[in-house]
This record gives C-alpha cells, sequence and structure tokens, in this order.
C-alpha cells in the first residue's frame, strides 16, 4: 500500500468510525439512561485471548477498561494507537492494575491467539488480545457496533477497514465515551483514572 493509499484508506476509516460513533452516541441520547440499564454499545461475547483463556463480558466487569479493534496486519493506525494505549496505561503506574485493556481482531482468519501473542509483545502487558472463530469475532463487532470489511489487495492480499474507536468503559461494562488518545498520556490516565 502506497502512503497515499494507507492515508486515503486512514481517513476513510477514521470517517466511517466517528459517523458510527455519532450514530451510537445519538442513539444513547435517545434512551433513558439508569444506573443499572445496559449501555447500547457492548454485549455478551465468547472470545479466547493470546494465551488460549476463555474470555467473556464477564471478564471485562469490575474494573473500567479499554476496548479497541483491530488486527495485526495493520500499517499505522492500529500500531499507533495500541502504542498510545500502552503509554496511558504506563502513566497510570500502580492504578493500571485496577484497569483492564482488550484488543479484538477483526481478521480472526490470520490472527490466532498465537499471532496475538506475538504481536502484542510490543505493547503494554496489560493489553490482552482477543480472538475467535469469524462467527463470534462477528458477534462482539456487532455488540460493539463496529465497522470492519475486508479489503483485496494487489497479489490476493487483503487488509481491513475498521473503526478506530478506542471505547471507555465503565467497571459496569457501560459505555462511558471514546477515548482521546491524540494527548499526553497522563492527560488520558487521567481520565481513565475518574472510572477506577
Ligand atoms: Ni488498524
Amino acid at each position: 500500500m502506497s502512503p497515499r493509499t494507507a492515508f486515503f484508506a486512514g481517513a476513510i476509516v477514521f470517517a466511517l468510525g466517528a459517523a458510527g460513533l455519532a450514530a451510537a452516541l445519538l442513539h444513547l441520547q435517545g434512551e433513558s439512561q439508569t444506573a443499572t440499564q445496559a449501555s447500547s454499545v457492548g454485549g455478551p461475547f465468547i472470545l479466547v485471548d493470546q494465551d488460549g483463556q476463555a474470555v467473556t463480558e464477564a471478564d471485562m466487569k469490575g474494573k473500567p477498561h479499554l476496548v479497541f479493534f483491530g488486527f495485526t496486519h495493520c500499517p499505522d493506525v492500529c500500531p499507533t494507537s495500541l502504542y498510545e494505549m500502552t503509554q496511558a496505561l504506563n502513566a497510570l503506574g500502580a492504578d493500571a492494575e485496577k484497569t483492564e485493556a482488550f484488543f479484538v481482531t477483526v481478521d480472526p482468519a490470520r490472527d490466532t491467539p498465537e499471532a496475538m501473542k506475538g504481536y502484542l509483545k510490543s505493547f503494554s502487558p496489560r493489553i490482552r488480545g482477543l480472538t475467535g472463530t469469524q462467527e463470534q469475532v462477528d458477534g462482539m463487532v456487532k455488540a460493539y457496533k463496529v465497522y470492519a470489511r475486508k479489503q483485496p489487495l494487489e497479489g490476493g492480499d487483503y487488509t481491513m477497514d475498521h473503526t478506530a474507536v478506542v471505547y471507555l468503559m465503565d467497571r459496569n461494562g457501560n459505555f462511558v465515551a471514546p477515548l482521546n488518545l491524540k494527548r499526553s498520556p497522563e492527560e488520558v490516565a487521567a481520565e481513565i483514572r475518574r472510572y477506577i
């Protein structure tokens, strides 16, 4: 992929992510919110982490958590976001243990638990990589209102266009807001800390 194509793809992914999120936010605003009401983003799922351990929505509750969707072959958006998440988790210091962070693949055909494990070695050990069957991943993609679509490349290869929002979820599994990583790690950490 040329830099120009990569930039264009990134812009589309960003625009689609923003549109999807705007729709999600509008949907949230249209509902009467109570403390016990489930958010319209998130929901039940069964996936497996990079160590082969089963993970469900129950594992995400009790701590504020970040949920980010991507794929290990992503040329720029995913590694950048995972690096920024790593910096924010580092800035949290000991409080990082009171949070969880998840990287959910939208490309389970290539992102096996082993592939996720190797890839995530470059980032915070706090980040758990989630994968599963295509059907299981599709279920979580749908629950989080994520856009993800395969795009063929020359030579039979493919890339994935996908929503690049980092979801900040509270300890009850309710969607709080998209987490803005384009600021200092300390500022990002301060926002996460409010939900511990
Ligand atoms: Ni990506």
